[in-house]
């Protein structure tokens, strides 16, 4: 709501109230209280916890407007759940990521915009235009302004990530290092060792998503045992679950960079946190979209022509 808003005051428009409440049961009431008829929507809402929930008021709320005539149905999601299952890491799982897709796409939305899935290819679940945004370019600009870069080292916290990293230390022009860990069960990553150079470096450690925070804390912990001088973490989507405040509160990182993707109540969030916005961005997103402008332009901050 607070990143609507602020988007909302971008673009000089107003919110388009939505009547959402709960029947007795638990069961999910929307009601558009505007007429929508033809209108080019935009739904912005970051699908987290209680994920169900904010999963399903999304796919109601695009039921509504179809069946109110709206025009085209574009949803700003810079958080999806479920992404981070998207393939079958072992037998008898579920792929979420694409059945989410499918529940998008089937409710009638017409196009998705969003910001670091957990991997890059789940765009290809949809059959509806995604613009995939990423977060560090953001993180890079923050960096750059604060003249955090010298004797800096960028980190993937594990293989997985390192394509993300590797993007960052590239914009930044940094050295990269790896984190091997082995994930011994949700939310339980165990390091076994550094790849690379971060003795007396500044370590500027980038993630997707920190949900209990165990991995990075784990990761920084790997850092400082290998001689770490400063440790800055960077991740998009600051789910904060649990205990991740006291987590980082008693551990060695030294800064905390979050997006406010999702909403963070302010007694969650860490003491050397600090959340950047993706406010601008997303209101330049909107206004291309809407007025059918291509989006590229928004998309080489590679090239160091972000236009934030
Ligand atoms: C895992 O592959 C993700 O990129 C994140 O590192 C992970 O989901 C974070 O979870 P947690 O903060 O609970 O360790």
């Amino acid at each position: 709501m607070k990143l609507a808003t602020e988007i909302s005051k971008l673009l000089k428009t107003s919110l388009t109230e939505v009547e959402d409440k709960y029947f007795a049961d638990g069961e999910i009431y929307i009601k558009i209280k505007k007429k929508v008829r033809g209108d080019d929507i935009f739904i912005i809402q970051s699908v987290v916890a209680p994920a169900n929930d904010r999963l399903m008021e999304l796919l109601i709320m695009v039921d509504a407007l179809r069946r109110s005539s709206a025009g085209r149905i574009n949803l700003i999601c810079p958080y999806l759940c479920y992404s981070r299952q998207d393939r079958k890491a072992s037998s008898r799982e579920a792929i979420t990521a694409k059945l989410v897709a499918n529940l998008i796409t089937k409710a009638g939305a017409d196009r998705l915009v969003t910001v670091d899935l957990h991997a890059e290819q789940i765009q290809g679940f949809y059959d509806i235009p995604v613009d995939h945004f990423l977060g560090y370019p953001l993180f890079a600009k923050y960096l750059t302004d604060k003249k955090l870069l010298s004797n800096a080292v960028v980190v993937s916290p594990d293989i997985g990530g390192v394509k993300r990293a590797n993007k960052l230390s590239d914009l930044l022009g940094l050295q990269l290092a790896i984190i091997d860990k082995v994930r011994k069960a949700h939310n339980v990553a165990e390091v076994t060792h550094v790849v690379g150079e971060v003795e007396g470096k500044r370590c500027i450690v980038i993630d997707d998503i920190i949900d209990t925070g165990g991995s990075i804390c784990a990761a920084a912990e790997a850092l400082k045992k290998n001689g770490a001088k400063e440790i800055i973490v960077c991740a998009t989507h600051g789910l904060l679950s649990g205990n991740a405040k006291e987590k980082f509160d008693n551990s060695c990182v030294d800064r905390l960079l979050l997006t406010n993707s999702v909403p963070i109540d302010p007694d969650r969030l860490p003491k050397c946190a600090k959340v950047i916005s993706m406010g601008p961005l997303m209101a330049k997103v909107i206004r291309r979209i809407h007025n059918e402008r291509s989006l590229g332009e928004l998309f080489t901050w590679e090239d160091k022509r972000m236009k934030l």
